[in-house]
């Protein structure tokens, strides 16, 4: 039985001036999770939002807020993201020598743990780890930016991250450059989970995203032979 699909809109794309509402908006279109992207200008070269805004976007939706923790070091804020309302806190591998730790300190917060991995680093860095996390999370660009465009090798990476995880309950999700054109290639190497920005908030409506969220899924049902 495949692992439940899930869409979850990458706030980075969205309006910042009106974020709350942008939340609302892709909660009421269908979006499954809410993914939140925490830069630190140090780890990745740009600087996005801190625990006070997922604090203050807490109240705005009741779905899972996916919080991808892009920042080193990341053991010393996890408590303040826990603390904020995320669900699922996501630290990356190359972010320092204590992932495990990481982890740890994160299931011991009472939150789902999520590993994630840059495009250049091999898939068994997490083997390891995998009885510690509830995601993995394949990064299929260069954690940074939105907007950039997906690099083909991630497909393979998920196919072999699908078969290390065999039948343990861990989502794997996919993120950066994601859309109805490559959702389906993802799914059928593996991926349940689908982060995406620009595809999702493009048109800058609720009635566009809603239609962007909904064709991401039917590629992705589609590939997994489900009813679309
Ligand atoms: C990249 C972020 C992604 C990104 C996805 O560093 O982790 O979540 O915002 O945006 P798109 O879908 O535009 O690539
Ligand atoms: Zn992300």
């Amino acid at each position: 039985m495949p692992r439940r699909l899930t869409i979850a809109p990458s706030i980075l794309a969205s309006d910042f001036a009106k974020l709350g509402e942008e939340v609302r908006a892709v909660d009421q279109a269908g979006a499954d999770w809410i993914h939140v992207d925490v830069m630190d200008g140090h780890f990745v070269p740009n600087i996005t939002i801190g625990p006070d805004v997922v604090k203050a976007l807490r109240p705005h939706t009741k779905k899972v807020l996916d919080v991808h923790l892009m920042i080193a070091p990341c053991d010393p804020h996890l408590e303040a993201f826990a603390k904020a309302g995320s669900d699922i806190i996501t630290v990356h591998v190359e972010a320092g020598p204590h992932l495990h730790r990481s982890l740890q300190a994160i299931r011991a917060l009472g939150k789902r743990a999520g590993v994630s991995l840059n495009p250049a680093t091999p898939v068994d860095t997490v083997e390891h780890v995998l009885d510690l996390v509830d995601l993995v999370l394949v990064m299929s660009v260069n954690p940074g930016f939105g907007g950039q465009a997906f690099i083909p090798s991630a497909i393979g990476k998920i196919r072999d991250i699908r078969a290390m995880v065999a039948g343990r309950p861990i989502d794997i999700e996919v993120d950066g450059g994601v859309g109805p054109d490559v959702a389906g290639a993802l799914a059928a190497a593996g991926a349940n989970a689908f982060v995406a920005g620009t595809s999702v908030f493009k048109g800058g409506t609720q009635d566009a995203y809603k239609a962007n969220i909904a064709a991401i899924r039917n590629a992705a049902l589609g590939a997994r032979g489900e009813a679309i």
